[in-house]
């Protein structure tokens, strides 16, 4: 790693540091990956920076064609017999839907073969998976969230009948105007305050906030705009909201919970 302009200057007792600037990482030469933590190598051989990781999220995307299919079917099925079991009191439907519906199929696959995925690369990172017999992976149920202007959905995480799970969100429906507040900012009135996050999903894997005020920690959360035909994958017990918005518009999303079942292991079930 070279740090361009770096500078020491002796000041009795202390050595201050004056920030580079920001370097660019080079995967082949100055950092790698092992099953534990990042590294990152100095120069002089002075030394390492060790990175422990917090998180694995699978990010994709959906075509045109399959958002249009599932929310066909997401409209057709309107229900609403989800909400009871939900912790959000959210005045739109939320409804179980048919995974074995022909208008799903393409959106089930995609998914399915994601979860497969998010599953291999963890195991392959996670020394404590080394002994880990195949998973089997199965839809344990799959809803819609149609959430109104107003709507919130507090932090929660989510479960599953498998001691091992995960869960999923994509987007179907997202208001213009999530999108104006990130592009258009202070420039519009409409949207001049300071946090624009309304609308948005945030995942929280530590205490809030805390590295605000602590220049050497890590982060402990995201936000994530919503953007149409983008999922996320996500280990079940991640906690995460939902930040209420302001729109003539509705905000749709299908959430899928896996089961990662253990082959040829009792008592993996709760
Ligand atoms: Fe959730």
């Amino acid at each position: 790693m070279n740090i361009e302009n770096k500078q020491f200057f002796q000041d009795e007792q202390l050595i201050r540091v004056v920030p580079a600037e920001r370097y660019e990482m080079k995967p082949d030469e100055q950092h790698y990956i092992t099953k534990e933590l990042t590294k990152v190598k100095l120069d002089d051989d002075i030394g390492e920076i060790w990175t422990y990781p917090a998180l694995h999220l699978f990010h994709g995307k959906i075509s045109e064609k399959i958002v249009k299919d599932v929310i066909e079917h997401c409209t057709n099925t309107n229900n609403d017999d989800a909400s009871g079991k939900l912790v959000a009191n959210i005045e739109g439907p939320q409804s179980y839907l048919d995974a074995d519906h022909p208008l799903m199929k393409e959106f089930v696959d995609i998914m399915m073969r994601s979860a497969c995925i998010f599953v291999d690369q963890c195991m392959m990172t996670n020394p404590s998976w080394e002994q880990a017999q195949p998973r089997r992976i199965e839809i344990q149920e799959i809803w819609d969230v149609k959430m109104k202007p107003g709507d919130y959905n507090p932090l929660h995480i989510h479960g599953t009948k498998a001691m091992q799970g995960l869960s999923s969100i994509c987007y179907l429906k997202v208001p213009d105007g999530l999108h104006q507040a990130e592009e258009e900012g202070v420039m519009n009135p409409k949207y001049n305050y300071a946090a624009k996050i309304d609308g948005w999903l945030k995942f929280l894997w530590g205490i809030p906030d805390h590295y605000k005020f602590d220049e050497f920690a890590c982060p402990t959360g995201t936000h994530i705009l919503p953007k149409v035909g983008d999922y996320y994958i996500f280990p079940k017990s991640l906690n995460h909201e939902v930040y209420p918005f302001r729109d003539n518009e509705d905000r749709w999303s299908v959430q899928i919970n896996f089961n990662c079942w253990e082959e040829g292991k009792d008592g993996n079930e709760y």
